[in-house]
This record gives structure tokens, C-alpha cells and sequence, in this order.
């Protein structure tokens, strides 16, 4: 037998394994899926900002040919509130009270033989509300600013003292505006009872989570639900809460006694799943006069609804961002009446990297100073917070390299200085980082007689490549040509997995399944231990080399068998092998890692030797603002990424030039806008405008840095690292350009041009 020749799949630029089926229009999502007898639910909802509901008339509507049943606050059964969940605790259950707490809130529902009917049927339904005046500002004296529950205020040294000795100072608020993540899959639910056991197939990023919530609401045990989906539509993080119309489904179909599809209509997403909370943020820095920080003050506060908790670290990150001696980060949260907000792409990192880095690039006119010099300046070399080294930390080389790409010495430090023809010219930099996140995960995996491969675990791939990762990442674990390899996932019946949130699946999940691979290759050497008609007898797991569907003594490439040829003479169909993610800087001693085909220990460093990193970037923008319309144009970003291990770089710049597209969105074009009543303004995607095509021109992504030293993967997440720091280093470029400095998202033209314009005292009014 020929030497064999390992080529690791990991690492390669590899097509997503499940693009021609989405290009082919065969990928199920859930707003695709009937079934025989399907009924359909539409929802009504609330028209009022706050009150009672006084009267619900539903006489017409169960009326309507067809109609099954019309469900409202008077009927519907308790449904307890959903467990806590490991982010905090889910919205509140529907259809409870006659409460209204915000507008768009989900008063009744109508069950229909055909959707035409439902939504006949719900125009029908006649309410007639007692409208209490809703607190829709942050200095409503009805409301105040509460502590955030889950996030402790984190202080160093003594920021108060410091900044009255600084040398220079900067002091300044910025504010940010709601937005809503917009999925172009539009969220569904079908639902199917029988008896007491549940199928759902659901629009989320947990499938778990939707079980435990649906368990709880109908007081039926977990093991009864399951939840399926195999492909999300996108999400942004609108599915990483269980949300009342997910329940409402489950409870339509209950009450029918048939299978039930509930579909939200695009309006209806603007006030159903979530959003990106609006802000005010207060940063005070303080430097020495050669560009030393020696004090960071950010104060933060978000709004909240009326009945809910979200956790939402707006200011988490600022306290690691820069090595200052004294610093000081809190958020508070504001009860409004508003839709429940959720989780949006670098949800609180996102707002908060914006005022953080728009005050340092301020910083750094105020000190006559580069700003990519003062960024260098201030580095953290170790963890500021706790003075532990970084497991991994590139961010110098992504300032040097991410520069030179760009071309940044070409800059003149001036603003309003650089013109291209009648435009004026502006560049801008800024930092980004994520915080490291790898919840527990488990992963199964399973080679079969025929040669095949089959590796799955209860996650979600929301776009982000899931599929095809783990599906390389299997491949070269167990020496199984990738086309012989299927990862499963998106189903609830598979092992328990994580959301696909925070960053953070693609270390947990990855993590697992290298495990999970490594111990199924174990498996299979011990199974031939002993047996004499094996080549592999005696061999041990690190003396081999798997390639090719099977196991190869390293040093004897004529001593090889394959999975199925073992399998065979041991009259087995497969061998199943189930496995859990260490957590960061927890691997024993026996820890074993795949690399080039073959196992090699693997020990990460303890927690309390190092400091577990997360991502790291510098994002730089070129834009084109036209001095007399005050357009701007995002010419061109370079985002120089330390991501740890890029497991496939295709992938992963997609998700990168993802999340320069939001950060564009962010920073330009988008805002949830209500009228002076709390009633939703934008309720489509004409008038909530996302950046395009046309918006994201020229972006170049690189990758800098190495495999994290933390875990086995050595990953650290890159989904949500490019929309931080991108509205700061686009909003730098904008006064680099200008002159004008925007403290104010989304940075609109009449900003741009200095007008006062009503939209320039947002968000203090909603
Ligand atoms: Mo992201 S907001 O954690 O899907």
C-alpha cells in the first residue's frame, strides 16, 4: 500500500455542503413544511401602546366558515412561564391577562381550516381597549433607570480621581436607536399534537430551549417534545428567546386537535421577536499628554420592557478593551413601553464598542495622535482586569496588518483635508473584540458498515456555515473522505446543544464533535485490541493514522484496515460514540486532538493561568461623503481579524463581510422608528431600510493570529466581531471626512450637514 497522503479538509476554502440544496429551492425551512389536515393560526394584535383590554368581540369571527377556534386572554389556559434559561429568564407566556403593556403584543388568535379564513376571520375581532398613556422616554418621571440584574458594575483604580488629574480629556455622550434584526425567513411554527406528545418544527437557534419551553408551557415532560429545524432562514438572534407565538402555535394546535402553521407577517416581526434595544452612553476618557489612558468611564442605559429582563452587556467589554489603570463600566436598564427587545448581532458589544471606540478616535484629535498609534499605545498585553496573560491575543498585528493593506499611511491626519474629485475622502479605524463564550455541548458520532460517517448534535446552522464546518471538522478527525461524512443537526432528538449565539457554537459544538470523533476512533482501536485477524492489533491511538475511511499504523502504511472492514468481521452495523465539550482550560491529561491524521495530547492552560480570549479586529473604512448632499458611501473596509483558528476561511469571511453589511446598517441606515403613541412607523423593509448590495462595496477580510491556546479547537468565534467596532470606525471615517462628528446612530445626512433635525434628539424620545 502507497504512503498515505493526509490532506486536512480544516483550514481549506471549502463550499458550503448544503449550498446546492438551498440554490436548488430543496432545503426545508420551517415555513415550508405542511402536512395532511394543516389548519392555520393569524394573530391579532394589540393597537394600543398600553392599557386594558376592555371588550373582545368574537361572535363575527367564529362565525366565519372554517374558523376552529378563537383564542383570547378569556379562554386560553395558564401557560407558567418558561424556565430559566442560562441567559436569563424567556418573555413572558401569552394570552394571560387583559394587560397591554406594548403595542403589537399578541391579544387573540384565530384558528382556520385555511389561512384565508384565519385572516378573515381576525380582522373581524372587534377590541375596545382602555388606553393608559404609555412611558415611552427614558425621562418619563414614571420610569427610572434600574441596575442590571446580571451584570455586576466592573471597577479598577479610582476613575473619578484620574480624570480630574488627566492632561486631556474627553467627555461625551452617544447615543444609539433601536433596531430590528430582519431575517428574510419569516418565523414559523407548525405544530403537530399526538396525544401528549408535541413535534414542532420552529424558526430558532435552540432547539432545546424551545422543548424545555414548550414542556413547561403545556406541562408535559421534555422527553415528549420535539423541536426540528434543519434550516433557519436567518435570524440575527430573533431566535435565541422562546417567544409567545411559538407557544400560541403549540396551544392552536392543542385546541383544533390538528396540525397548526403559524406564520408572522413582516409587520409582525417588527413587535414579535426582539430587538436591538436603543441606548445612551456617556464615555469620559482621560489621558496623560504622550497618549497614555489613565482613565475609561462608561456609563450605559438601555431600554427594557415593561415585563421582561434581557441580559444586555452593553459595557462588559470596555473594562478588557485598553490597559488603563483606572476604569469604570455600569449599565442600567430603563422600562419603557415597548416590544419585548431580544438579542441582536453583538447584542450590547455592538452599541457599546461604538461609543467606546467614536471616544477614542476623539482621544486622539484631542492629543494631536494617530489613532491607530493611540489604540497601540494603550494595548492590553495582558487582561487588564485580571493581569492574567491572553490565551491568544493578535490585535497588535491586526492593527499593523489590517494598516498596510488598507494603506493607511496614504492619510492625512486632518480632517476635511482628502478629496476624490468633488468628494470629500475619509478614513477611519477602530478596534473590535468579542468576549470568548463555549457553553456545554454534545455530539454523537457514528460510523456504519457501509463506510459512512454520521455526526450530529441538536444545534442550528443559522447561515453561518454549521453544516459545513463540522462536516470537515469530522472528515479529517476520523479519515473519512468528506463526501462520506453527513453532519445532522437542528433537531431536538440529537444531543443537547447550545444556541447558535453569542459566537459561541462553532467552540462548543466543534469541541464536542472532535471529541466525539477522537473517542470513536479510540473505539474502533480497541475493538481490535486483540484481534488476531486485524493488522491494528496491539496498536494504540497514538500510533495510528486515519485516512481514507480507516486506520493506518503510522509507521507501517501496509498495517491499514477500514471502519467497514472491522465493523464486518465483527458483525457490528456501526459504533455510536457520544461526547461532551470540556470547558475552556478544563482538558485532562488524556485529552487527545486530531491533526494531519493523527492524535496528539492536548493540554490547555487552567483558567487561572490565562485569560480565555475571545476574537479580535481593527475594522478600516474609507468613505465618500458629498459635501453639499451629505451622502455617504462606504467605499471600501479592510477588517484584519485574529479569529484563532479559521476552520474553513470561506465561511468565515462570509461571516465577517455579514457583519460589516450590519455594521453598515447600523451605522447609516437603520432605525425601528415608533410615533409619539408607542405605534410601530417602520413595519416593512421599505421603511426600515438594511444596507444592500449597492451599500457594501469593496471589502477585503485577513485573517491574522493563531489557534487559541484554551481549548482543543483552538477557534474563538467570529460571527458577531465584525458588527463591532463597524458603526465607530465608519463614524471616525465620517468626521475624518467632514469635520462633523456624529455621537448619534444612524449617522443620517442632515446630521452629516450639521441641520437639527427631529431625529437628532433620539433616543431620549422613542
Ligand atoms: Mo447572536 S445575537 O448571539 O445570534
Amino acid at each position: 500500500m502507497s504512503t498515505a497522503t493526509i490532506v486536512d479538509v480544516v483550514g481549506t476554502a471549502r463550499d458550503r455542503v448544503d449550498g446546492r440544496l438551498k440554490v436548488m429551492g430543496a432545503a426545508t425551512y420551517p415555513i415550508d413544511v405542511t402536512l395532511p389536515g394543516l389548519a392555520h393560526a393569524v394573530l391579532v394584535q394589540s393597537t394600543v401602546t398600553s392599557g386594558r383590554i376592555r371588550q373582545i368581540a368574537v361572535d363575527a369571527a367564529e362565525g366565519i366558515p372554517g374558523v376552529l377556534a378563537v383564542i383570547t386572554h378569556l379562554n386560553a389556559p395558564t401557560l407558567p412561564r418558561a424556565p430559566m434559561t442560562p441567559l436569563g429568564p424567556s418573555p413572558m407566556p401569552p394570552l394571560q391577562s387583559d394587560a397591554v403593556l406594548h403595542y403589537g403584543q399578541h391579544v387573540a388568535m384565530v384558528v382556520a381550516e385555511t389561512l384565508v379564513q384565519a385572516q378573515e376571520a381576525a380582522a373581524l375581532i372587534e377590541i375596545t381597549y382602555q388606553r393608559d398613556t404609555p412611558v415611552l422616554s427614558f425621562d418619563d418621571p414614571r420610569t427610572s433607570a434600574v441596575s442590571h440584574p446580571w451584570i455586576p458594575d466592573q471597577v479598577r483604580g479610582d476613575v473619578t480621581r484620574a480624570l480630574a488629574a488627566a492632561d486631556v480629556k474627553v467627555v461625551a455622550t452617544y447615543t444609539t436607536v433601536e433596531n430590528t434584526n430582519n431575517p428574510i425567513g419569516l418565523f414559523a411554527t407548525v405544530a403537530v399534537w399526538d396525544g401528549d406528545a408535541l413535534t414542532v418544527h420552529d424558526t430558532t437557534q435552540w432547539p432545546h430551549g424551545v422543548r424545555d419551553s414548550l414542556a413547561t408551557a403545556f406541562g408535559i415532560d421534555p422527553g415528549g417534545v420535539r423541536v426540528l429545524v434543519p434550516f433557519v432562514g436567518g435570524a440575527f438572534g430573533a431566535g435565541l428567546r422562546v417567544w409567545p407565538h411559538v407557544t400560541l402555535a403549540a396551544l392552536a394546535a392543542r385546541v383544533a386537535k390538528r396540525p397548526v402553521k403559524l406564520v408572522l407577517t413582516r409587520a409582525q416581526m417588527f413587535t414579535s421577536v426582539g430587538h436591538r434595544p436603543n441606548t445612551i452612553q456617556q464615555l469620559s476618557l482621560g489621558a496623560s499628554r504622550d497618549g497614555r489612558l489613565t482613565a475609561v468611564d462608561h456609563v450605559a442605559a438601555s431600554s427594557i420592557g415593561m415585563a421582561d429582563e434581557l441580559l444586555n452587556p452593553i459595557t462588559t467589554g470596555t473594562p478588557e478593551s485598553y490597559a488603563c489603570p483606572n476604569v469604570s463600566a455600569r449599565a442600567t436598564q430603563v422600562r419603557l413601553s415597548i416590544p419585548t427587545p431580544g438579542w441582536m448581532r453583538a447584542p450590547g458589544e455592538a452599541e457599546g464598542s461604538f461609543a467606546l471606540e467614536s471616544a477614542i478616535d476623539e482621544l486622539s484629535y484631542a492629543l494631536g495622535l494617530d489613532p491607530i498609534e493611540l489604540r497601540v499605545k494603550n494595548h492590553a498585553k495582558v487582561n487588564p482586569q485580571t493581569g492574567l496573560p491572553w490565551s491568544s491575543n493578535a490585535l497588535l498585528d491586526c492593527y499593523r496588518q489590517g494598516a498596510e493593506r488598507f494603506g493607511w499611511a496614504a492619510r492625512n491626519p486632518k480632517p476635511r483635508s482628502m478629496r476624490k474629485g468633488h468628494l470629500l475622502v475619509g478614513y477611519g479605524v477602530a478596534r473590535a473584540s468579542l468576549t470568548a463564550y463555549q457553553p456545554p455541548c454534545k455530539a454523537v458520532a457514528s460510523i456504519r458498515r457501509d463506510g459512512t460517517a454520521f455526526v450530529r448534535s441538536g444545534a442550528t446552522d443559522i447561515g453561518t456555515g454549521t453544516y459545513t464546518v463540522m462536516t470537515m471538522l469530522a472528515a479529517d478527525c476520523l479519515g473519512v473522505p468528506i463526501e462520506r461524512v453527513r453532519f445532522g443537526l437542528g433537531d431536538s432528538a440529537m444531543p443537547n446543544a447550545p444556541q447558535e449565539g453569542g459566537s459561541g457554537l462553532t467552540g462548543a459544538l466543534g469541541n464536542a464533535v472532535q471529541t466525539a470523533c477522537v473517542n470513536l476512533v479510540r473505539a474502533f482501536v480497541n475493538r481490535v485490541s486483540d484481534d488476531e485477524a486485524s493488522p491494528l492489533k496491539g496498536c494504540r491511538l497514538e500510533a495510528v493514522t486515519v485516512r481514507d475511511g480507516g486506520i493506518q499504523i503510522t509507521d507501517d502504511p501496509a498495517r491499514f484496515e477500514t471502519y467497514a472492514d472491522i465493523l464486518t468481521r465483527h458483525r457490528l452495523d456501526e459504533i455510536t460514540i457520544e461526547a461532551e465539550s470540556a470547558p475552556p482550560g478544563e482538558t485532562s491529561s488524556a485529552t487527545m486532538i486530531a491533526s494531519a491524521g493523527r492524535f496528539v495530547p492536548f493540554t490547555a492552560p487552567s483558567t487561572g493561568a490565562r485569560a480565555h480570549a475571545g476574537a479580535f479586529a481593527a475594522h478600516f473604512v474609507e468613505v465618500h461623503v458629498d459635501p453639499d448632499l451629505g451622502t455617504i458611501r462606504v467605499a471600501r473596509v479592510v477588517s484584519a481579524v485574529d479569529g484563532g483558528r479559521i476552520l474553513n476561511p470561506k465561511t468565515a469571511r462570509n461571516q465577517i463581510i455579514g457583519g460589516i453589511a450590519g455594521g453598515i446598517g447600523m451605522a447609516l441606515l437603520e432605525e425601528t422608528v415608533s410615533d409619539r403613541t408607542g405605534r410601530l412607523a417602520t413595519t416593512s423593509l421599505a421603511e426600515y431600510v438594511v444596507a444592500v448590495n449597492a451599500d457594501v462595496r469593496d471589502v477585503d477580510v485577513l485573517f491574522v493570529g493563531q489557534p487559541d491556546s484554551m481549548t482543543p479547537l483552538g477557534t474563538k468565534g467570529v460571527g458577531e466581531l465584525a458588527i463591532t467596532g463597524m458603526a465607530a470606525a465608519i463614524a471616525n471615517a465620517v468626521y475624518h471626512a467632514t469635520g462633523t462628528r456624529v455621537r448619534s446612530l444612524p449617522i443620517s445626512i442632515e446630521k452629516v450637514l450639521g441641520h437639527k433635525s427631529s431625529s437628532m434628539q433620539a433616543p431620549s424620545t422613542r
